[in-house]
C-alpha cells in the first residue's frame, strides 16, 4: 500500500493521526502499535495526554506521564509530534471549576500564564507545534462558555497567545502557536471570527496558525470548493494552517438510505485535496486511524465507522482516496 506520509513529505506536507496512549487499549493492541510506529504515519498527537487535567491535576503541581508516552513514540520513530492543547472549556484541572477556590481575574491570569508557559518550556524541544487554545468560538462567532471566560473575559483568549508567544520566544524555537477549533471548515461567521483573531494578534506582533479540525460526516455539505474558500483566506493572511483531527463519520441514516465506503472516501479525498492545493496547509492529522479507537460512538451513539481502518484492520476505500489525494489524483 501506499505509504500515506511518504506522499505528503515529497510535497513538503505531513501525514499523521491522534493516537490515545496509556490506557486505551491501543497500547497492548500489537497490529495498532505495528501500523503507529511505522511510515504510514510521520505526525502524532496525544487524543488526551497533554490536557489540563493531565498536564496539571494539582495547581501549580505539572505531570508530564501521559503527555510522555506520545513524546516518546514521536522521538523512537522520527515522526513529528504536535501537541494538544493548552487552553480548553473541557477535560481542564479540577482546581479550575472547584467551590475550594475563589477565582477572579487577578488569580488566575498568572496561573494560566504558568499552565502556558511551563508546558510550553518543558516540551519545547519535541512539540512542532501547539494547540494553546482549542475551540473558543460559537458557530455564530462569539466566544463560547469556558471557565477561562468566565472567570478572565474575553481576553483571555489573546492574552492565552501572548503568554504562548512569549515563552516561544524564550525558547528560542520555531514553535507554532495554534487556534484549533471545528466547525471552521466553510465560510461562517465562525470563521470571520477566527480570521479577525489573526488579525488582532498579527497586529500586536504575534503570529500564530489556524487547525482545521475536519470532523465530517458523510452528508456533510463541507465541498472541496467550501474548504478550499477558508483555506485561501488563511493563505492570504499568511498565517499556517493543517487539518488537525480529520475523520467522516457514518451519521444515523433515515430508513432506506445507505452511504457507502466510496462516499466516505471522496469526502476524506475533498479535504486532502484542499490541504495540498495551498502552501500554508502544514499537514493532516486524522483523529486516529481504526474504528474501534475512534472516539465517535462514544460521543454519537450508533455513529462511527469514521477512521481510515475498519476494527479488522483492513483498509477502506478512503484509505487509497487518501493516497491519491496526496499526489494530486
Ligand atoms: O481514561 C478513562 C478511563 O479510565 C475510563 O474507564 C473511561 C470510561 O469512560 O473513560 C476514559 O476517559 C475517556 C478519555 O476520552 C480517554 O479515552 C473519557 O471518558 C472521554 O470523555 C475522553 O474523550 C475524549 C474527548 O476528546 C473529550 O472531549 C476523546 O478521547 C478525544 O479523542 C477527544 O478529542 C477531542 C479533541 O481534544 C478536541 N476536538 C474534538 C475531539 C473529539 O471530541
Amino acid at each position: 500500500p501506499p505509504y500515506l506520509n511518504e506522499l505528503a513529505a515529497a510535497e513538503g506536507k505531513y501525514f499523521g493521526t491522534a493516537t490515545d496512549q496509556p490506557g486505551t487499549g491501543e497500547d497492548t493492541d500489537i497490529i495498532y502499535q505495528k501500523i503507529l510506529n511505522g511510515t504510514i504515519f510521520g505526525q502524532v498527537t496525544p487524543a488526551n495526554g497533554m490536557k489540563g487535567m493531565n498536564t496539571e491535576p494539582e495547581l501549580g503541581v505539572f505531570n508530564y506521564t501521559m503527555g510522555d508516552v506520545v513524546v516518546q513514540i514521536a522521538q523512537d520513530h522520527n515522526k513529528i509530534l504536535r501537541c494538544h492543547n493548552l487552553i480548553w472549556s473541557s477535560q481542564q484541572p479540577e482546581w479550575l471549576t472547584s467551590e475550594n477556590y475563589t477565582w477572579t481575574r487577578e488569580t488566575l491570569l498568572p496561573v494560566m500564564e504558568n499552565h502556558i508557559k511551563t508546558l510550553i518550556t518543558h516540551w519545547a524541544d519535541v512539540c512542532h507545534a501547539w494547540d494553546v487554545v482549542n475551540e473558543a468560538f460559537a458557530s455564530n462567532g462569539t466566544l463560547s462558555a469556558s471557565p477561562w471566560l468566565d472567570v478572565i473575559g474575553p481576553d483571555y483568549l489573546p492574552l492565552a497567545f501572548q503568554y504562548a508567544h512569549e515563552a516561544v520566544q524564550s525558547t528560542g524555537k520555531d514553535i507554532k502557536i495554534y487556534y484549533n477549533d471545528y466547525g471552521i471548515e466553510s465560510p461562517s461567521e465562525k470563521v470571520d471570527a477566527v480570521y479577525q483573531l489573526v488579525r488582532d494578534l498579527q497586529a500586536q506582533g504575534i503570529q500564530i496558525s489556524v487547525g482545521l479540525e475536519s470532523h465530517f460526516t458523510v452528508l456533510d455539505p463541507n465541498t472541496f470548493e467550501a474548504q478550499s474558500a477558508v483555506m485561501a483566506g488563511l493563505q492570504d493572511l499568511g498565517v499556517t494552517f493543517a487539518l488537525t483531527e480529520l475523520d467522516v463519520r457514518f451519521p444515523t441514516l433515515p430508513p432506506n438510505e445507505t452511504y457507502s465506503y466510496e462516499a466516505q472516501a471522496f469526502r476524506y479525498w475533498e479535504s486532502v485535496s484542499a490541504c495540498m492545493q495551498y502552501s500554508g496547509c502544514e499537514g493532516i492529522t486524522v483523529w486516529d486511524f481504526a474504528d474501534q479507537y475512534s472516539w465517535i460512538p462514544a460521543t454519537f451513539e450508533g455513529e462511527g465507522e469514521a477512521d481510515l481502518y475498519s476494527a479488522d484492520y483492513t483498509r477502506k476505500p478512503a484509505y487509497y482516496a487518501v493516497a491519491e489525494a496526496l499526489q494530486g489524483q
